[in-house]
């Protein structure tokens, strides 16, 4: 689905991103876990179309195809989610409406008939209830005043109706007490599906005790410098990233 060959990305003129290789088959989730500054952030971002980022070498086919050539908005019509790992504001906008635009805009795109508002919210309250989001966090203007924990819901909520065939989660768990770390974890769990990659971008291992993932690789100063299994996780978590995090000669 996704292939990833030698992606070297400037942003600014400094080199971020120094060659990563990264193979990622349907239905298989893969984690990214590594310091910070290591270039997880810069690498969803690429994935996703975010302008700033130069690649200066490499490339991503996506379905046998160049990503690069694609627009971010024809990504995402491709089925390619990004969360954030910071979720933006958007004061005026409330969480349905956003949904329906998004919905409707890749719906577009894709060439299939739009969803009237029954449909929109037949599809967003039936996801929303899975993950606790009440009909008035819906109807507020998305993430504005929203709790960390109700942030990240809405995040997986977007994804979960959006049904990616791509997703990438940046650090969904940061911020997280326990009790939403387990609400956010089975929620995406839940989306697993043989026809959908997942990339959980994560600095910890807590939230792959919700998701556990089918290979976990360690991104430290712009590489890829270790990948295992979800033993890996668990290994990193008692050993921290020390020798491994530690910059290779360049
Ligand atoms: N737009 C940018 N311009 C210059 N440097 C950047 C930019 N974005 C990120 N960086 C730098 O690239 C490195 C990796 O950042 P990032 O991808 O956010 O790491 P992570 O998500 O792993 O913490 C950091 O040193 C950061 O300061
Ligand atoms: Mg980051």
């Amino acid at each position: 689905m996704l292939k990833i060959e030698n992606l070297h990305v400037t942003a600014d003129g400094n080199e971020i991103l120094r060659g990563i290789d990264l193979e990622v088959g349907a239905g298989e989730v893969h984690a990214i876990m590594g310091p910070n500054g290591a270039g997880k952030s810069t690498l969803s971002n690429v994935l996703s179309g975010r302008p700033g980022y130069e690649i200066t070498e490499g490339r991503i086919s996506y379905f046998g195809e160049d990503l690069t050539a694609l627009e971010p908005e024809e990504r995402a019509a491709k089925g390619v989610f990004l969360g954030f790992q910071y979720p933006v504001e958007i004061p005026g906008v409330a969480a349905m409406t956003f949904l329906k635009t998004a919905i409707n805009a890749q719906r577009k795109l894709r060439g299939e008939e739009e969803l009237d508002a029954r449909g929109v919210m037949t599809l967003v309250q039936g996801e929303a209830r899975k993950l606790n989001i009440g009909a008035d966090m819906l109807k507020r203007p998305i993430n504005v005043g929203f709790s960390g924990g109700e942030k990240k819901r809405n995040e997986i909520l977007q994804m979960a109706v959006l049904q990616p065939k791509l997703a990438i989660l940046d650090e969904t768990d940061s911020g997280l007490d326990v009790d939403a770390l387990k609400l956010v974890g089975e929620g995406v769990t839940a989306l697993r599906a043989p026809d959908r990659a997942m990339i959980v971008i994560t600095h910890y291992q807590r939230l792959l005790d919700y998701i556990v993932p089918d290979f976990v690789h360690v991104l430290a100063a712009g590489r890829i410098v270790r990948s295992g299994g979800a033993e890996l996780a668990r290994e990193l978590d008692k050993l921290g990233y020390g020798e491994l995090a530690r910059a290779p000669a360049a």
